[in-house]
């Protein structure tokens, strides 16, 4: 073949393109093509709070963040819609909104995000609104209502003035899963099968967090879940190119598709000693091989990631259409020694950390398509078209995850 010929298949001679030829929708499928509408709209991202994040399950902290009882954690949902997670003096954790049932004030007053239990004012044992101090226990009864009959004689009582419980599980590796939908079926059946690859890291014993970092990233949260849905990105990854890429197998690696927008990557390994200042990790998770690595992600919010003696945990929490909290874990066994668990943290940081490898960089990349995702500023499609036959470089898993957003949103990706 001469070059000429080679030079004009499929598309002609390349070139760049005037503004008509850019905007022209590429000849592709409706799947493997996203609107950038998809990023920018608020209307759109109001849709998707009622559609999408107050129907599916999503994890929201770990139980260890909540040894003890009575023990409570504030949080924020889709929307920043504040929650406390509580333990009970049965033991049992339940989620509420955190919003007192008189004059909806927030409650629990702990920084979002904060691993320290801060008790809001009054009995310790209740969960008082510092504005007119009305309690509510740790079932989310109220409690106490100050002057009650003097204000409000039979007309209301306390009684009848308890906290919107919210559905909650503790499940795979003790994470807290919450539904805002008192519909919704059990987190095992939202699940499917896709954590079972890695059951036996996440409840052969209980699990403890050691580290935990958040991020508040100027980018739709969309774009952030993108970076755990492919591998392709892996050229993003200094890291990963020297300890993954050049490993024989790297590209026939197998990639899943499960119910519901959930995705696995195949079980591998990774060759640390070939990044200078990381090596073979000698300390595992039960049942994982040394330097073995699994991940899962969970439409439409998490990705558990597991590098042989740690175990990472991403949320990924939606503010608004452009802005999104990123809230990272990392967790060890809860009967690690000291060393076992300064082991661990090494592993988890040289990778995780903020001072690790790989994080930042996914943040980074979140963020700067933003900046050119903007209406008007002539981004129009994200290309999504790579097929390898399930390999870990398809773009099948994010063509699952916007599959699934249609179907919950009954909206097409290219013609929202
Ligand atoms: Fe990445």
């Amino acid at each position: 073949m001469d070059m000429k010929t080679k030079s004009e298949k499929p598309g002609g001679k390349a070139h760049s393109r005037t503004k008509k030829e850019w905007e022209l929708k590429p000849e592709l499928p409706d799947s493997h093509l996203v609107s950038t509408e998809l990023f920018t709209s608020e209307k759109i991202f109001k849709e998707e709070v009622a559609n999408i994040w107050h129907k599916v399950w999503l994890p929201i902290c770990h139980e260890s963040e909540l040894p003890e009882v009575l023990d409570y954690r504030t949080s924020g949902i889709a929307g920043n819609v504040p929650i406390v997670v509580v333990r009970g003096a049965d033991n049992k954790i339940r989620t509420f909104l955190n919003i007192c049932s008189h004059r909806n004030n927030i409650i629990v007053r702990s920084p979002a995000g904060s691993l320290k239990n801060a008790e809001p004012s009054g009995n310790p044992n209740h969960m008082t609104c510092m504005y007119h101090g009305w309690q509510f226990d740790a079932t989310g009864s109220c409690v106490e209502i100050p002057r009650e009959k003097a204000g409000y004689q039979d007309r209301i009582c306390k009684e009848s003035l308890g906290l919107r419980q919210i559905k909650t599980e503790v499940a795979f590796g003790g994470m807290v899963w919450i539904n805002m939908d008192d519909s919704a079926g059990p987190l095992r059946d939202f699940i499917g099968g896709a954590l079972d690859q890695m059951l036996e890291q996440l409840d052969t014993e209980p699990l403890e967090i050691f580290h935990y970092q958040k991020s508040r990233v100027q980018c739709n949260y969309k774009l952030f879940f993108d970076t755990s849905r492919e591998f392709y990105h892996d050229y993003l990854h200094f890291h990963n190119r020297q300890t993954s890429m050049t490993k024989s197998g790297y590209f026939d690696q197998e990639y899943t598709q499960f119910k519901n927008g959930h995705s696995v990557s195949g079980f591998t390994t990774v060759d640390y000693t070939s990044h200078q200042g990381t090596s073979t990790r000698t300390l595992t998770m039960p049942g994982l091989p040394p330097n073995g690595w699994r991940h899962s992600t969970i439409f439409p919010a998490a990705a558990y990631n597991i590098r042989t003696s740690c175990v990472r945990v991403n949320i990924i929490m939606p503010i608004s259409d452009r802005e999104t909290l990123i809230e990272v874990r990392g967790f060890g066994l809860k009967r690690d020694t000291a060393e076992e668990r300064s082991s661990r943290e090494i592993d988890y940081c040289s990778v995780w950390g903020p001072f690790g490898w790989n994080l930042h960089e996914d943040l980074l990349c979140a963020q700067v398509q933003t900046q050119a995702i903007k209406e008007g500023s002539g981004a129009l499609w994200n290309v999504i078209a790579r097929e390898e036959g399930n390999k870990v470089h398809d773009e099948v898993g994010v063509r699952a995850c916007y599959e699934e957003w249609s179907r919950l949103m009954n909206r097409s990706t290219v013609n929202p």
